[in-house]
């Protein structure tokens, strides 16, 4: 199957983007939240098959050394055929010198591995919500 990767926010359907993260278990928001999330990430990458947008994700960063991704996700009936990983090496070769840090959802972590990130010693987070980030396994 061959998909398409778009690398800018231009006629996404943002409602699109929200019910998908709402699909796949990920924090999601009303469709202008993540419009906005995305219209101000460093880079951004779309996947479709022909029309339909089936994948993406995002990098916020400096543009220089460093970079964090967010809002990696794939529809559920398109997992399993590598479109993840061809959204992460599609973002990680649009800032080529930077190091990247995420958090991975609870039980994601191998999907990382196989694309050669590794466990922090030291990672450390604020979040707003942090009793719920602890109730889900992100912070101990
Ligand atoms: C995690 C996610 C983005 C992976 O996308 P995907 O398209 O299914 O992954 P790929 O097919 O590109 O897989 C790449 C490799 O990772 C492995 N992999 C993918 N998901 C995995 C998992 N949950 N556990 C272990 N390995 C996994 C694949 O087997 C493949 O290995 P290979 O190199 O041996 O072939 C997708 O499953 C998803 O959207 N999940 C729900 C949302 C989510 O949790 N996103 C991550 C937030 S941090």
């Amino acid at each position: 199957m061959d998909f398409i990767l778009k690398n800018d926010c231009l006629n996404i359907d943002w409602n699109c983007v929200s019910q998908t993260l709402r699909k796949v278990g990920m924090a999601n928001f009303a469709a202008d939240i993540h419009q906005k999330a995305f219209e101000n990430s460093h880079t951004v990458v779309f996947v479709f098959d022909e029309e339909k947008l089936i994948g993406f994700g995002r990098a916020i960063s400096d543009g220089v050394y460093q970079a964090a991704l967010y809002d990696i996700a794939v529809l559920p009936e398109y997992q399993g055929k590598g479109i993840g990983r061809m959204i992460i090496n599609n973002i990680v070769k649009s800032l080529p010198m930077c190091n990247f840090i995420l958090y991975a959802s609870p039980g994601k972590e191998k999907f990382y591995e196989r694309l050669n990130f590794r466990k922090m010693n030291t990672g450390m987070a604020l979040f707003q919500k942090a009793s719920d980030m602890t109730e889900k396994g992100f912070t101990v």
